[in-house]
């Protein structure tokens, strides 16, 4: 039967996840899928054969950039061809020339390489059993709903491309974050999930470590990951000397454009592998 390859419809929400929960070996993708599928400027795709869906990628085309993720293949029919295939068809529709963004895990990244993309740096994905403390900042305070048309002006500044929408998602989710402002200037901002902390954007070391320590002590307490970007050196070396252990690096790699969007040196932690 010949593989049919589409835009996932609505009520495949559920069959998506299990497929992602093979292909990755763990079974945190329902809040991703349910996410991405109400956001306007995401498009999931998948490929169905013999019945069922057998792979999935989606994009989320911010405009200025876009960003490949939940890149997968039903463990069962790898290396038919299907991953090449599902990429393909998610990428076709981002306009030429833009920059496309990925975080490659190591079955991944060969894939990638034959369709031109390039290493930027390493996405460190580390864990911390607990709070990680360091000093309090001056104008740190909680974040309301109220402060995410501001929250998402200064994250667009350093992402380099406007957030909104997976922004106020990820906040309505799980209403947790923090904010740092210094003479009615935004200076820095970070999110807190359950199990996860991030995106953390500040100006500098101090205001990022002090929004990780405020965002790491609201509850719940436990094991929550925090994926750095290598070219953070500062955030790398701060969670090192406090023993917050590394999960893995995933390869953070680009294709098309001029040059990456993001200052990745003032993004002390990531959104996610499918936000950036
Ligand atoms: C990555 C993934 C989607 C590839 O799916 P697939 O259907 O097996 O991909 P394809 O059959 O189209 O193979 C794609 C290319 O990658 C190569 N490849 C696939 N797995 C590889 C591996 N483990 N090591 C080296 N190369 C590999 C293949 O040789 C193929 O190259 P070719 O087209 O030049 O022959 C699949 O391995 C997967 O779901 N992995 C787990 C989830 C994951 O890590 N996703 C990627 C996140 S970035």
């Amino acid at each position: 039967m010949t593989p049919i390859i589409r835009r996932m419809r609505p009520g495949e929400e559920a069959e998506l996840t299990a497929l992602l929960a093979a292909a990755y070996g763990h079974a945190r993708f329902g809040p991703t899928v349910l996410r991405l599928a109400g956001m306007a400027d995401a498009a999931i795709h998948v490929l169905e054969a013999e019945g069922a869906l057998r792979a999935a990628a989606a994009v989320v085309d911010y405009g200025r950039a876009a960003y490949l993720g939940i890149v997968g293949t039903d463990p069962a029919m790898q290396g038919r061809g299907f991953g090449r295939r599902i990429v393909e068809a998610a990428l076709a529709p981002v306009p030429a020339g833009r920059v496309i963004l990925l975080d490659a895990s190591p079955s991944g990244a060969p894939l990638y390489e034959t369709l031109g993309f390039v290493d930027v740096d390493a996405s460190v994905v580390l864990e911390a059993k607990g709070p990680v403390e360091a000093p309090p900042v001056p104008g740190l305070a909680p974040m309301a709903e109220a402060d995410l048309p501001a929250v998402a002006a200064y994250d667009a500044a350093v992402f380099g491309a406007d957030r909104t929408a997976g922004l106020t998602a990820l906040f309505r989710e799980h209403p947790a974050g923090m904010l740092c402002r210094r003479d009615g200037r935004v200076t820095g901002y970070g999110l807190r999930h359950p199990d996860r902390i991030g995106p953390v954007l500040a100006e500098d070391q101090d205001t990022a470590a002090a929004l990780v320590a405020a965002l790491s002590a609201l509850a719940p307490a436990g094991p929550m990951t925090i994926t750095v970007p290598s070219s953070h050196a500062a955030m790398l070396d701060h969670l090192r000397r406090r023993e917050v252990p590394e999960l893995r690096r995933l390869r953070h790699m680009r294709r098309g454009g001029d040059r990456h969007p993001s200052d990745r040196g003032r993004i002390a932690a990531m959104a996610s592998f499918h936000l950036g």
